[in-house]
């Protein structure tokens, strides 16, 4: 049984739980923006393959106490390498450290990467190599006053880049984010969905892909597919079962509609939204939300205004941002749900809505809170 660690964005821990107990993790464990739980090797594929909130998945290689560098050079020197990679492959490893015996990282990911490489030459005379780039191993070094926990990152590359997005709009939301902002909303997957300023179209795309059960991971690589003890069987299973859901969901889209008033948004959005293979399944426009009329009246209303922290700081045109799509909410939305995510309680009032659920959530250094409103109730 190994023990594994999914992270998600602060505020989507239950999701993250919701998620993993359907994927059937055991003994789960609901922690600070993340959860741990237990399984075989299998479920950790399946977890990286499948979850939509999480960013990482990491599994524990070794856990000690450690009050100085030879304590974590033996820790370090506790787990057979050999397991994981040769020592032609290459690694990386990224420390984190807090009233720790150091005090930053450098010193105990040099201890730690020493007592890797010293492993592999006194066994085989060559040592592997270190790369930042795309790393074979992916490591992470925890010291968390006198514990140390060694873990090996499945996804290497974070689970949120998907593949759909090369180009970036000024300011994306992640997909994880997006993913599990939608699952909170509690969407019946089928009900015709709007983003009126969607920017590159992440809640749209990630909604086209819960809608149609499609796993995230889908046409992307793992780090652990280069791994000595992979099982490559079962991932391969675990794949090809993913790719026969993702074939008979395709058919079950509903309406999905965004817009944004930026034609470089328009544009980068329409490339994700074909890199994400779904080329004319979402339908955009391009104007100011103030005159957008959706195709469909929307029951899911999901969107994520300018609230002036990198996008925008004119208090004026906030404003303006968010009575707008006050106007939208009222005159295209009556009878729909909306959630909002606002970094800036300052400018709900200009919605003229009174939300009903508040959610605190974190978009990147920012503490928002993801807003219910029920459009044409409560006025
Ligand atoms: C924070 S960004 C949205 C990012 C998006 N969620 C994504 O993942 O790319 C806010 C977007 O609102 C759009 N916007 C602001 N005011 C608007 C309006 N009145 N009408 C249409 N779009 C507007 C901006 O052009 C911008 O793309």
């Amino acid at each position: 049984m190994a023990v594994f660690y999914a992270a998600c964005t602060l505020g989507l821990e239950q999701v993250l739980a919701d998620e993993l107990r359907g994927l059937g993790a055991a003994d789960l464990q609901v922690r600070r923006g993340a959860c741990a739980f237990t399984g075989d090797l299998a479920l950790g594929y399946a977890a990286c393959l499948w979850l939509r909130s999480a960013v990482r998945v990491q599994q524990e290689l070794a856990r000690g106490t450690v009050r100085g560098r030879d304590d974590l050079y033996a820790l370090a020197g506790s787990v057979d390498w050999s397991q994981s990679i040769t020592a032609r492959q290459t690694l990386a490893i990224d420390g984190a450290v807090k009233d720790s015996f150091a005090n930053d990282t450098r010193f105990p990911v040099l201890v730690t990467k020493d007592a890797i490489c010293d492993q592999f030459r006194a066994r085989t005379g060559v040592r592997p190599d270190v790369a930042r780039d795309r790393p074979d191993l992916p490591l992470k070094l925890v010291l968390h006053g006198d514990e140390a926990i060694l873990y090996r990152e499945l996804g290497g590359e974070p689970l949120h880049k998907r593949g759909y997005r090369e180009i970036q709009h000024k300011s994306p939301l992640n997909e994880a984010t997006a993913a599990g902002l939608l699952l909170l909303a509690g969407w019946d997957r089928r009900a015709p969905l709007c983003d009126p300023m969607c920017g590159s179209a992440t809640f749209l795309i990630e909604a086209a892909w819960l809608a149609t059960d499609r796993a995230p991971g889908l046409g992307r690589s793992f780090a652990f597919e280069k791994w000595r003890d992979a099982d490559l069987d079962s991932w391969r299973r675990i794949y090809d079962a993913a790719e026969a859901r993702a074939a008979r969901g395709a058919g079950r889209l509903g309406r999905l509609c965004g817009n944004d008033r930026h034609p470089g948004a328009i544009a980068i959005a329409r490339q994700a939204i074909a890199a994400a293979g779904l080329a004319d399944r979402i339908e955009l426009w391009h104007g100011d939300a103030a005159d957008y009329v959706p195709p469909v009246r929307p029951g899911l209303v999901v969107t994520n205004p300018p609230y002036g922290d990198r996008l925008q700081s004119d208090p004026v045109s906030l404003e303006a941002s968010w009575r707008t799509l006050g106007g939208f909410l009222h005159t295209q939305c009556e009878g729909a749900v909306a959630y909002v995510l606002c970094g800036n309680p300052e400018l709900t009032r200009w919605l003229g809505l009174r939300s009903s659920q508040k959610h605190p959530v974190r978009n990147g250094p920012i503490e928002c809170r993801w807003l219910r409103y029920e459009v044409g109730a409560g006025r």
